[in-house]
């Protein structure tokens, strides 16, 4: 695949699109019950660089305009995660997805899980614990119709060679030969300065988180959505895991960030952090050997 393969306009044959400015403009065009599986991390409100800090009703009546349309253009067997941290309010914190879930629930989505997200580095908290998690809400229209492939996602046993030790099974191995099922918290490191995947853009979520949400919620050749693109890591994703990909981006210098970044992973130059890679442990031996070593020095 080449970059002739992105198309800056909207074209349902295209493995991959790529649309600059405002999303729910772009949204709109969209037809009904095309995508598969929409992924995506909204602003959060708290003043980064791409965003203007609005009262929160107001950021959620945006939010639920963008959402009304990613239900809309959903497939009824289709799977929608929006990732989410927390927003502030003064010294307080809130937890986006608590303010978001009632909005799901009025365009009737089923809860299948909420995925938490838990990494490694991030701000040392001298008033409370540093906060170390996010949360994708994963949703459906349709609890029992939607698609999933376990098979696709499943992580080794712990104890690969365990068997039953009595019963009726006796001998037989007691876990599932192709692994376990990966459970609601995910650790996976966060893009910060020197991951492998770390880019211009301030909010990075990285690939492999996005890696294992396509592989579960999105058949091969499927069509993923993220309508908060950034710096494409979601298109990057379902290029590397063979799906098709739309996605929106507001500013031109992320955009073209992101055309860079998808058209490094079509010709496969594109280094990233891929979600099989296990978490380094520290070494005992050597105190220097933090975990994630590997990511901290972008290799
Ligand atoms: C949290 S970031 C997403 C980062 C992305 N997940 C990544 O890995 O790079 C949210 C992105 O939404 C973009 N954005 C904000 N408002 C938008 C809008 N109305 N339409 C399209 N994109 C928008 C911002 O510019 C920002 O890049």
């Amino acid at each position: 695949m080449t970059i002739k393969d992105i198309s800056k306009s909207y074209d349902p044959t295209a493995q991959v699109v790529m649309l600059q400015g405002d999303n729910l403009k772009h949204l709109k065009s969209l037809p009904d019950q095309s995508i598969d599986l929409v992924v995506t991390s909204p602003p959060y409100n708290i003043g980064k660089d791409y965003e203007k800090v609005v009262a929160t009703t107001k950021y959620l009546e945006v939010q639920r305009q963008v959402i009304a349309e990613c239900v809309r253009v959903l497939k009824p067997t289709g799977n929608l995660c929006w990732q989410v941290g927390f927003t502030k309010a003064g010294k307080e914190i809130v937890p986006l997805d608590i303010l978001l879930y009632p909005i799901f629930k009025d365009f009737d989505l089923k809860l299948k899980n909420r995925i938490v997200w838990t990494f490694g580095h991030g701000m040392h908290a001298q008033k409370r614990f540093s906060g170390r998690h996010e949360t994708i809400l994963w949703f459906v229209k349709d609890i029992d119709a939607a698609y999933f492939d376990l098979d696709a996602v499943r992580v080794p046993q712990k104890y690969p060679g365990k068997r039953h030790y009595r019963g009726p099974k006796k001998g037989q191995y007691s876990g599932h030969p192709d692994g376990k099922n990966p459970g609601d918290v995910w650790e996976i490191p966060n893009v910060k300065a020197h991951h492998v995947e770390k880019t211009e853009h301030q909010c990075q979520f990285p690939i492999g988180l996005v890696q294992r949400l396509i592989r579960g919620m999105s058949p091969v050749g499927g069509t993923v959505l993220d309508p908060y693109s950034g710096s494409a890591t979601t298109a990057a994703a379902a290029i590397i895991e063979g799906r098709k990909s739309v996605s929106m981006e507001l500013f031109p210098k992320y955009f073209k960030i992101g055309v860079k970044r998808a058209t490094e992973a079509l010709t496969g130059e594109l280094k990233f952090r891929p979600i099989e890679k296990p978490i380094q442990e520290p070494n005992p031996s050597n105190p220097m050997l933090y975990r994630n070593l590997e990511d901290e020095v972008g290799l």
